[in-house]
């Protein structure tokens, strides 16, 4: 069997366009879903980058037809200003009218927070059979993570259950995290990159020179992956590696 074909690289010399260009994206895996399926089951991405692109959102998806999760979530409750569902829902949900009831945020509050990881794998996969998501979007840190799956953590050597709580020492905190099964069982993955922050790691994850980076591997998943990034994080990517 040939070795997956890597992701799709779209590069956009503007925040503006790769906003947009990202947000037609994921519009059209939507009413793909829902066209499909009747529903669009999508785990968006924390940390900042998702801040630009959420409000594009808002519009030209049909929310009362989509189920929200989570890529992964820090150990704070939903009012914490470090809460991924509070960014989500400060740009996307409550301006978009999504139902709540439709939402599945981590319960990063829990004190048990092995308990809240089997209680979101539960919410995943009710009554629905697998791909448990049509859309994973996930950002890039600049040590190769993606959602909470950290260089050298335990996350990275679950290959069974779908959702975990995780130590990230470099971090100094705990979090919660779909895993590999999660995120490379998702029918696409779309990842947002920008900055030059962001160019080595991305040409390394791009590249398999690090394929053991959580990102890469995810990257060379199987199914249809897309990187859209702006010029920035391109910066460190060759002329024949950008289409
Ligand atoms: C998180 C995210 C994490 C993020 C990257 C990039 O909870 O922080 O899941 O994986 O996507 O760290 O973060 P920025 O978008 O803030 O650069």
């Amino acid at each position: 069997m040939s070795a997956p074909a890597g992701p799709r690289i779209v590069v956009a010399q503007h925040l503006a366009e790769l906003v947009e260009t990202a947000a037609e994206h994921v519009r059209a895996a939507a009413s793909a879903a829902i066209v499909a399926r009747g529903r669009f089951r999508i785990a968006l991405a924390g940390g900042s980058t998702p801040r630009a692109l959420y409000p594009a959102l808002v519009r030209g998806v049909d929310w009362t037809r989509a189920t929200v999760f989570f890529g992964d979530e820090r150990a704070v409750g939903p009012a914490d200003p470090q809460s991924n569902y509070r960014m989500a829902r400060e740009t996307l949900l409550d301006p978009a009218g999504v139902p709540p009831a439709d939402v599945f945020r981590w319960r990063g509050e829990d004190p048990d927070l092995e308990a809240a990881a089997r209680d979101y794998e539960s919410k995943l996969t009710a009554n629905v059979a697998p791909p448990w998501l049509d859309l994973a979007l996930l950002g890039l840190g600049p040590d190769g993570h993606t959602a909470s799956l950290f260089p050298g953590t335990t996350a990275l050597a679950e290959e069974s259950k779908l959702a975990v709580a995780v130590d990230v020492p470099a971090q100094a905190t705990r979090r919660l995290t779909l895993t590999y099964p999660a995120l490379c069982g998702a029918r696409e993955v779309c990842f947002l990159v920008t900055g030059r922050e962001k160019a080595s790691a991305l040409a390394a994850v791009l590249r398999r020179s690090a394929p053991d980076l959580p990102a890469a591997r995810i990257m060379r998943r199987a199914g249809p992956v897309t990187v859209f990034c702006d010029a920035d994080a391109a910066r460190g990517l060759s002329e024949d590696e950008v289409p």
